[in-house]
């Protein structure tokens, strides 16, 4: 399962320092739940969860009291730094697998943070799904509940790419999912993954088909990474299933990117496109934006005026530590000036807004030179540039990460 990072130590009454305040009112304040279940474990997947028989003790009854607790602690913290009054803007359940708790469960949830915090009007609430475990009901009472959007994890559409992937649903869910989520009134994502091991263009071809089929709002295409330690790792490294073809993996989003286009989706991250303005995801957006938010559960991360920290990673211990009256964060970092900057660079230039030039030219006096040989290499738009601003083309997208070595130095 991914290491977390270092950091330094994390006080055990999870104070913030005077810093997280500064320009507090200037940004927007989000939540994050992370609900460490699932039924089983897919083979690429190596997010910090834990099946039934690796809980060590923890139900999902006890595991909603220490949220409990680290919300009564985030209000506490909240409140001593200093921090402006900010209601919610977005909340997002993710996973692990959040519909592994019931419908209430996740609504009691969100009932607990709208006390403690107060959500904006018009917020975006999203939940993450397994097409295996929702129906209309479960939909429906998220829905009355105050979620406004659920994000369903499709993958593919293909049966023999699903067995590949270990996935226990079959495109038939996937349909039920969200068309129940549209009846019920929510905005509905699908996430894909495409690159599995033997996967054909072909195979890729109709799983984008058959998502753009389902009338969803949103849709994530991911490129599938062979994460250390997984089975699928175990499975390339054994011979058992051919590594991902990379060239094809520049050709599948190229794809990918064509059939979104033509059927109205506008993308506005790398890996992210959606019908219109509107159905962006103002969660993530809030991410890459660098505004503050509080991530709740094991192994979730935090974010608050440049301190970041993150949570014990096990459930267990997570309970431990809030039962004997401590922040569950592992460790915590308080980012300088210029490591703050090199993030908005990182997370900004992957978004269609783009990322300032006067912020690249805060951290790297000489971009010029750079700048210009993006554009006459086709990174980056040429007309945005003249306005101040770096934004990428659909040549950069796939060459995002060098672009950000070059700009840099
Ligand atoms: C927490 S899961 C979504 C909810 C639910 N657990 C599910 O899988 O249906 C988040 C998403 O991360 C993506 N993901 C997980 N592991 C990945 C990997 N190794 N490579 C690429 N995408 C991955 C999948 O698309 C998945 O839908
Ligand atoms: S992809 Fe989703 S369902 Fe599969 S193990 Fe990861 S979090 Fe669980």
């Amino acid at each position: 399962m991914a290491s977390l990072p270092e950091g330094d130590p994390a006080p055990a009454t999870g104070e913030l320092p005077d810093s997280a305040a500064v320009d507090a009112q200037l940004r927007s304040m989000h939540a994050y739940v992370h609900i460490p279940f699932c039924r089983v474990r897919c083979g690429y997947c190596d997010f910090n969860t834990y099946t039934a028989t690796e809980l060590r003790g923890v139900t999902p009854s006890s595991f909603l009291d220490d949220l409990s607790l680290e919300l009564e602690l985030a209000k506490r913290v909240v409140r001593s730094a200093g921090l402006p009054e900010r209601e919610l803007s977005t909340v997002f359940f993710g996973g692990g697998t959040p519909t592994q708790l019931r419908a209430e469960e996740l609504v009691n949830v969100l009932a607990k943070l709208r006390d403690g915090f107060g959500i904006a009007a018009g917020a975006e609430v999203t939940t993450e799904a397994n097409p295996d475990n929702v129906d209309a009901r479960y939909l429906q009472t998220l829905a009355a509940g105050g979620f406004t959007r659920v994000s369903i994890g499709m993958q593919s559409a293909v049966p023999e790419v699903l067995a590949i992937l270990d996935r226990s649903h079959d495109r038939a869910n996937v349909e039920l999912a969200v068309h129940a989520a549209k009846d019920a009134g929510l905005q509905a994502s699908v996430d894909l993954i495409y690159g599995a091991p033997g996967e054909s263009i072909d195979q890729w071809k109709r799983s984008l088909d058959a998502a753009l089929a389902l009338g969803a709002d949103h849709i994530s295409a991911y490129s599938l990474i062979v994460e250390p330690g997984t089975k699928l790792a175990r499975q390339i490294r054994s011979g058992e299933l051919p590594e991902p073809n990379e060239d094809e993996q520049v050709e599948k989003y190229e794809i990918a990117d064509a059939a979104f286009s033509a059927a109205d989706f506008e993308w506005y991250e790398v890996s992210n496109w959606s019908r219109g303005a509107s159905s962006r995801s103002a969660h993530n957006l809030a991410y890459w934006k660098s505004n503050d938010w509080w991530g709740f559960g094991p192994g979730a991360h935090s974010h608050i005026g440049g301190t970041r920290w993150w949570n014990v990673k096990h459930p267990a211990t997570y309970a431990q530590k809030l039962l004997a009256g401590q922040s569950p964060a592992l460790a915590r970092e308080v980012l300088d000036e210029r490591t703050r900057l090199f993030e908005r660079v990182l997370l900004e230039v992957r978004i269609s807004d783009g990322v300032s030039i006067d912020v690249v030219k805060a951290l790297n006096p000489n971009a010029s030179q750079p700048i210009s040989q993006a554009i006459a290499d086709g990174l980056v738009d040429a007309v945005e540039a003249i306005r101040g601003n770096l934004t990428l083309t659909l040549k950069g997208r796939l060459l995002a990460d060098a672009l950000v070595r070059d700009l840099l130095g």
